[in-house]
């Protein structure tokens, strides 16, 4: 496996729950780290300090992606912090039901650019960069690792939630398709989580009848996405992959 020790990693959405979680592992690997927050400083920043005490090295970020030029923004920003990035995950989303009647232009909008369109700019611009390194370096076997979070719905729609879904499908195509260009000098995979962290506004009826339809008769967890993570990051002959980690839904 190729170690993580000493990498340079950004994690968007890393004040909060899972982006979090992937980030303090990233660390507690020895990863130079770059957390991206938007609403969640606190979090980011608390995590920063955490890190800086255990003597690693974190710095913050703070951009709203669903803005005009803030994706591009954060990969200049990120690559000026440490003088590269060799890992970056796209993990920051928005996620709410969105009922056809109910759906202002604005809001659709809003998914497009959070959840495909920043992920992309990042990608792209942070993923030429990692390849042009390797071919000028001759380094071919690592020259950097792209995790993308998607989603169980991007691979099997949710009629609750189509909005997002599409997003997610986008960011599957948005794997594959890197995963081609960008070869063989950078590895990129995806995660497809089923319910590992409901929403926090979540009834305990909704999240028993959703465990119900999974065939391992019990919600994630974080941890779970964190270990997918840590081995899709590492694993040097595995590319263009969703995992779903989804205790078996995708079955159903
Ligand atoms: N939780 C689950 O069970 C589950 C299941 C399937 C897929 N996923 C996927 O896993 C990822 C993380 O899930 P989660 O449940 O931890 O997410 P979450 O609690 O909804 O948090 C969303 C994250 O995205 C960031 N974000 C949202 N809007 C943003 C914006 N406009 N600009 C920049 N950042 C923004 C937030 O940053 P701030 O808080 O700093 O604003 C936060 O870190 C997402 O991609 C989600 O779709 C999660």
């Amino acid at each position: 496996m190729i170690s993580l020790n000493g990498k340079i990693a950004l994690v968007t959405g890393a004040g909060i729950r899972l982006g979090r979680a992937i980030a303090a592992a990233l660390a507690s690997r020895d990863c130079r780290m770059i957390l991206h927050c938007n609403s969640s400083r606190r979090g980011a920043d608390e995590l920063a300090r955490d890190i800086h005490r255990k003597g690693g090295e974190a710095v913050v970020i703070q951009a709203d992606l669903s803005q005009k030029g803030a994706a591009k923004n954060v990969a200049r920003a990120a690559q000026k912090a440490f003088g590269g990035v060799d890992i970056l995950v796209n993990n920051a989303a928005i996620f709410w039901p969105t009922p056809l009647d109910d759906l202002s232009e604005k809001q659709l909008d809003a998914f497009y650019a959070v959840n495909l369109k920043a992920p992309y700019i990042l990608c792209s611009e942070i993923g030429r960069h990692m390849k042009r390194r390797a071919e000028k370096s001759g380094h071919l076997a690592d020259g950097g690792a792209i995790l993308n979070i998607a989603c169980l719905a991007g691979l099997r729609p949710w009629k609750t939630h189509i909005p997002y879904s599409i997003s997610k499908a986008g960011v599957v195509s948005l794997t594959q398709g890197l995963a081609k260009l960008l070869a063989p000098e950078v590895r990129v995979n995806a995660i497809a989580p089923g319910t590992v962290l409901p929403p926090e506004d979540a009834s305990p009826e909704s999240v028993s009848a959703l465990i119900e339809k999974i065939p391992l008769k019990k919600s994630g967890s974080p941890d779970d996405v964190v270990e997918a993570a840590m081995y899709l990051l590492s694993a040097p002959f595995v590319t263009g992959q969703i995992l779903a980690v989804d205790g078996g839904r995708i079955l159903q």
